[in-house]
């Protein structure tokens, strides 16, 4: 027991992601020194790397030999721990590395790099005197084999630069698997050398503002990453959607779709009604061209297909179609329609094509819906249900749970105070504490179907490198461990002092990642009022140190601690930020405290609801309403038909967008201070100015404001613009407005 403490808490100080199987302390420190050299005989391409990494931190000459080095790393076949195990010990004399595979020594040499301080991953050389290595031995192999990363490269592009950066930090904590979502409706970002237009056009998407968004990868580019990748033992599964999520294909070819209309890539987020169609032969003759030029790409075993979220009423009306649906007697009975069967024929002729290339295709959960074709893995995104039900019949599973924590688009903290995000609410903790074999699983002996885990990096809400990395990190390391890690060694504890250390090498790297930001219990808010005082208190998603500031200057490292609650009984500026062991700070949250007398309520009105007026027009801020000359004067009873889309389509492609001011009165129950929320541009209450939501994404409120107000009633204006920022719609928002009474 207490060996055991020991060696957890050595695991801690050694700060090793993700924990070995086993780890024995030894005493001292091996040094790097300038003559240090680095050996190996049967992988010298892995000594090169290391000792190519070490001179650049270093600044030492370091080299790289067959034999001899103090350094050395020895492939032996006799080692049993798998194709990914190593043993990896440190002595003062000098460092010994051996696997039984190349992978397995690539994994050591990671290992060895996470024992030297966090600057070995600067490329600047020379930050410190010493360089050592604690004394140890360690014996360690993989829980899962498929320790995934997605990216999805269509909603927002990826440089190949970030690509590779995203490569070299997966490889450095031990994930092998990166997933490239690289066709959807938004972007298809390959380029297929028979089909010029899928990158010529369909590569390039016209947004709301008139802005062009895109860009795709080249063949020599892709050759490029997926060299690069295998170098890292990563193995890249392409992903290219069939036969939904298909608009940018069709927008290129549009006689791939059951209509052969003219569209235009979405530049809104959410599935669309425009997807391949199955009923004409034509549509295979085209993904077995593409098929072709990917799996020449792309040498790992697996290829992705998408599968997900094809809507299939154009099916159900299609007259090619229903004649496949005829013709191959698919009926619709109490398991599956026959629609589904025709997505479920379609997978299947996919895998077979895919077969041909020696491959296997992996999907995501949907292509059980009309019965799972032949060996296809499964993806399991809604929930683990779909994993289950596929291990259940033999099928290889990945599971990527969304809400259970493998979405990496959803939120790390309160959506009030965090950059704009998808939603949901999966902090680091809640990624690390989920066990990717389902109990149920496990419980009828199925644990091995469960091929491993990943997590996904949808990019709607992604606009640029800064938001991408602070999304994936630090939760990519949470996955790591659940990936790697034996489930006996998990401890959050532990994992929380380590990952600390790793975010000061993504630091090293010029990564960013997330800090957790002071919040309010109960729901942050920047602009509070009270009458006669008011408590205001934090938190943050895990353990962190607070400072801050009530004068006004920018808080510092060395600013008063946040240890209570904050009492207030005059104006206040709490200017409040978070520091993390090693001195990075967050960014600063303001909150206004604002003394209020309770403004007086005004007498009822004589009419209800609300007078009305709408100029039409593609308005991006309230200020160009300015110019608006022609307007539509009426009344509505509710501020909800403000926001009212016409017509009411999911595609927004004919839909007329304009700015509308609703003026009237809303009746306070009761006196007090009252918390105003709103997805609305801004809200004016007893004429001024609360909310003011500026040119920000509409999809979260981020500018709530209270008021103190007496009971009854009190004037308030709404200004809506219906537009699109950020790829969401704003009519898509409810356009009441939210107070509640705070306490
Ligand atoms: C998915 O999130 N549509 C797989
Ligand atoms: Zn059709």
């Amino acid at each position: 027991m207490i060996y055991t403490i020991l060696v957890t808490l050595l695991a801690a100080a050694l700060h090793i992601i993700p924990a070995p199987q086993q780890v024995t302390p030894g005493e001292g420190s091996f040094q790097i020194k300038s003559q240090t050299t680095v050996s190996c005989a049967d992988a010298p391409e892995i000594a090169d790397m290391l000792a190519c990494k070490l001179s650049e931190a270093t600044g030492y000459q370091i080299r790289s030999a067959r034999s001899g080095g103090r350094i050395m790393l020895t492939l032996n076949s006799k080692l049993a721990l798998g194709c990914e195990g190593y043993r990896l010990v440190v002595t003062p004399k000098g460092v010994s590395m051996v696997a039984s595979e190349k992978a397995g020594l690539f994994y050591a040499m990671q290992t060895f790099l996470q024992l030297l301080p966090p600057e070995v991953e600067s490329t600047s050389g020379a930050k410190r005197a010493e360089w050592t290595a604690p004394c140890v031995e360690i014996t360690d192999a993989p829980r899962f084999r498929w320790r995934g990363l997605m990216l999805d490269a269509c909603r927002h592009f990826i440089s190949v630069e970030d690509v590779k950066r995203y490569i070299d930090v997966m490889a450095s904590c031990k994930l092998n698997v990166l997933h490239w979502h690289l066709t959807d409706d938004q972007g298809w970002r390959i380029e297929i050398k028979k089909y010029p237009r899928l990158t010529e056009v369909g590569a390039w998407r016209k947004d709301f503002d008139g802005a062009v968004d895109g860009g795709y990868y080249s063949q020599d580019e892709i050759r490029d990453v997926v060299k690069y990748a295998a170098e890292r033992h990563v193995t890249i599964v392409p992903e290219i959607e069939v036969p939904g999520h298909e608009v940018a294909a069709i927008c290129s070819y549009p006689e791939l779709s059951c209509e052969g209309v003219q569209v235009n890539p979405s530049y809104t987020w959410g599935v669309r009604n425009v997807v391949l169609c199955p009923g004409n032969e034509k549509v295979f003759e085209f993904l077995e061209d593409v098929f072709d030029e990917v799996t020449g790409l792309f040498p790992g075993e697996w290829v992705h297909i998408g599968g997900d979220e094809c809507m299939k009423d154009k099916w159900e009306v299609c007259p090619k179609c229903q004649a496949r649906i005829e013709a191959e007697g698919f009926v619709t009975d109490s398991l599956h329609t026959a629609e589904e069967r025709l997505q479920s024929y379609t997978i299947r002729r996919v895998e077979k094509m895919l077969a041909r290339h020696g491959k296997r295709v992996i999907g995501w959960d949907e292509i059980l819906e009309g019965g799972l074709s032949g060996e296809a893995g499964v993806m399991s995104w809604r929930g683990e249900k779909g994993g289950i039900a596929a291990a259940r019949m033999h099928h290889y599973v990945v599971m990527t749970p969304s809400h259970e924590g493998l979405y990496f688009d959803s939120y790390q903290g309160d959506n009030k105070v965090e950059p704009i995000g998808f939603g949901r609410y999966i902090t680091l903790e809640k990624v690390y504490g989920y066990d990717p074999v389902p109990a149920v699983l496990a419980g009828e002996g199925l644990g091995e179907y469960v091929l491993g885990v990943q997590g996904n990096v949808w990019t709607e809400y992604i606009y640029d490198t800064w938001h991408r990395d602070y999304r994936i990190f630090p939760r990519a390391f949470a996955l790591a461990e659940i990936a790697w890690s034996a489930p006996e060694k998990k401890d959050w504890d532990s994992f929380r002092a380590r990952v600390d250390d790793a975010c000061m090498r993504l630091d090293e790297r010029g990564v960013n990642y997330h800090i957790p930001l002071p919040e309010q219990p109960g729901g942050s808010c920047d602009n509070l009022v009270f009458t006669d005082s008011v408590v205001v208190a934090f938190k943050t998603t895990r353990p962190v140190r607070m400072v801050y500031t009530l004068d006004g200057s920018e808080p510092t490292a060395s600013s008063a601690a946040y240890e209570k609650p904050i009492v207030c009984r005059e104006d206040t500026d709490i200017r409040i930020r978070s520091v993390m062991p090693y001195g990075k700070m967050s960014s600063v949250r303001t909150v206004k405290v604002r003394k209020q007398e309770l403004a007086p309520a005004v007498e009822a009105p004589a009419e209800p609801g609300f007078s009305f007026k709408k100029t039409y027009g593609r308005f991006l801020s309230t200020s160009e309403l300015a110019g608006a000359t022609e307007w539509e004067e009426s009344r509505i009873s509710s501020l909800e038909e403000m926001g009212e889309q016409e017509p009411k389509t999911n595609t927004m492609q004919d839909v007329r967008f304009y700015g509308a001011v609703a003026e009237g009165y809303i009746n306070i129950p009761e006196d007090g201070v009252w918390r105003f929320s709103s997805l609305c541009d801004e809200v004016w209450v007893d004429g001024k100015l609360l909310i003011d939501n500026g040119t920000d994404v509409k999809r979260y409120s981020r500018h709530d404001a209270e008021a103190a107000l007496k009971a009854g009633y009190h004037s308030i204006k709404v200004v809506f613009l219906s537009n699109i920022i950020g790829g969401w719609p704003s009519a898509r928002n409810k356009t009441t407005i939210s107070y509640i009474h705070t306490l």
